[in-house]
């Protein structure tokens, strides 16, 4: 006998859509309520995602990714031809309102703890996503900035246009020229890092309920401007050359996404870059089905052993690339100078909803960036860094060699900062293992995080960038020890998340 959703059940789904949750997720979490409290018993079949969302006022894309991320965690499964069901299993254990929502914490708070664990005296934290701090050009920097409060006084220290300050414009416009990028000054627009660069193109281009397309996993920050925004990411699957184009299309067939975010090159998690082959070919996808590429380069230059393929903005004859990038990963972080390459209609959206934000970026950070470009020092700066970062990328592979077993899969990093590494199958998942870890003295941030449906649980991301070769070593001679320690002793499984 096959169960029906009842119809009381369908329309008392609450959802609040002044709420900063997605409304995907506020589904995910009826659901879930719903089926360990056994009020959805196992073999209840759901509506099919068009009705549920006609009868919702939702984009279908919602439940959509809803369903989807329920079936990833077993709660659900679907049955071509016949329909969704509610799966039996150990999920089924019956929770109260109450209990269910502490085993749920919202995603920061188990941030802020997880952060604030690595942080513990004597951990090696390989969790962070920043370069080195110790090769921030702290003198070169101090220097421009006197010259440029000496010379330009007032003009230095009040509101810029909120384009930027047109020099340091045309010098980053020449950076990119260096890769491939051909566009004038006008098209380059300042902004307070990527991350600003991402949030404002979001902003501007979607509306709350909209969908944006990007990899799973994908960068953690990105996801954290779709969720504040409400928007909902769908990821997509990668595979070695890059993102899978067969799922993206059947996805572009079926729901007509506006955007997709990507970070081709050196991806964060993975480390990994899309092929130039890949990237034509996403080109040529994009350009037929109207999709609009936001394209984050924010590692492009962090190449150890060859330069990386072209930025998908050098290769965007159709211009569909939105490019955005920043000095913070080769430069100074803290100075939160990024840029965003964009033209015609959403240049004048984009600059709208930055000026929105924050009016301008500083005067006087803009100037000093542009100066020390101008006095030449980035090029040496540069090759200072890769030389550094491809040593200890060199250290972490060389300690991955030693230290882990063979049943630890991970690859060789091209350039960036990440290596992503899958936990043996046989043992415990990222986040069982992760307080053992820390009682061993080392952290990593969970696979889990970078996914938009919960996959990851046994990827963990490492950077390899903050710490010297000594230290890089020990660190994967502590995480190899606290997973040995955990199998050979049992250790009960704990998830921190
Ligand atoms: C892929 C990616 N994009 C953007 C950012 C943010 O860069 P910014 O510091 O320039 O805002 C990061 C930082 O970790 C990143 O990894």
């Amino acid at each position: 006998m096959v169960l029906q959703l009842s119809d009381t059940l369908t329309t008392d789904i609450p959802l609040d859509r002044d709420s900063e949750e997605p409304i995907y997720q506020q589904l995910i979490r009826h659901f879930q309520y719903q089926i360990s409290s056994g009020r959805l018993q196992p073999g209840t079949r759901l509506p099919p995602s068009r009705d549920l969302a006609r009868e919702l006022g939702i984009g279908r894309i919602s439940v959509v990714s809803a369903y989807n991320e329920l079936q990833s965690k077993g709660l659900i499964s679907a049955h071509p031809g016949r329909g969704t069901f509610v799966s039996g299993g150990e999920q089924t254990r019956k929770v109260t309102p109450k209990n269910h929502h502490q085993s749920q914490p919202a995603p920061h708070q188990n941030m802020r703890e997880i952060l604030r664990l690595a942080q513990k005296p004597g951990v090696i934290a390989f969790n962070c996503g920043a370069p080195p701090d110790e090769f921030l050009p702290v003198e070169a920097f101090r220097s421009a900035l006197d010259t440029v409060l000496h010379r330009d006084g007032a003009a230095a220290i009040t509101y810029e246009d909120p384009e930027g300050y047109m020099p340091l414009r045309t010098a980053v416009r020449d950076f990119i020229t260096s890769q491939g990028i051909d566009t004038r000054a006008e098209n380059i627009l300042i902004t307070g890092g990527a991350q600003q660069a991402l949030d404002v193109v979001l902003q501007a281009m979607l509306a709350p309920g909209d969908a944006v397309i990007t990899t799973s996993p994908t960068y953690l920050g990105f996801l954290d401007i779709a969720h504040v925004r409400r928007i909902t990411p769908v990821g997509i699957p990668m595979n070695n050359e890059g993102i899978c184009l067969d799922t993206l299309e059947d996805l572009l067939i079926d729901y007509h996404p506006k955007l997709l975010y990507i970070n081709p090159t050196f991806h964060n998690p993975t480390g990994s870059t899309m092929s130039i082959h890949r990237r034509r070919q996403l080109l040529r996808l994009a350009q037929q089905y109207d999709l609009m590429i936001l394209e984050d380069a924010v590692y492009q230059e962090l190449h150890f052993d060859e330069p990386a393929p072209p930025p998908l903005k050098a290769l965007d004859e159709a211009g569909i690339v939105l490019h955005a990038s920043s000095f913070s990963k080769i430069l100074l972080p803290g100075t939160r100078i990024g840029y965003i390459v964009t033209e015609g209609y959403a240049r004048d959206r984009i600059l709208r909803v930055k000026q929105a934000a924050d009016i301008c970026s500083p005067a006087l950070i803009q100037r000093a960036v542009h100066l020390y470009m101008k006095r030449g020092n980035l090029p040496g700066h540069l090759d200072r860094i890769r030389h550094v970062l491809r040593d200890r990328r060199d250290a972490a592979v060389e300690a991955a060699r030693k230290y882990l077993s063979d049943e630890w899969a991970w690859k060789v990093p091209k350039g960036g900062l990440y290596m992503w590494l899958e936990l043996p199958a046989s043992g415990p998942t990222a986040a069982e293992l992760y307080m053992n870890a820390i009682d061993y003295g080392v952290a990593y941030a969970m696979g889990t995080l970078f996914h938009t449906n919960g996959e990851g649980a046994r990827h963990i991301r490492i950077n390899f960038g903050s710490y010297p070769p000594e230290k890089i070593r020990e660190g994967f001679r502590r995480l190899s020890a606290a997973w040995e320690d955990f199998q050979i002793n049992n250790i009960q499984r704990r998830p921190i998340l």
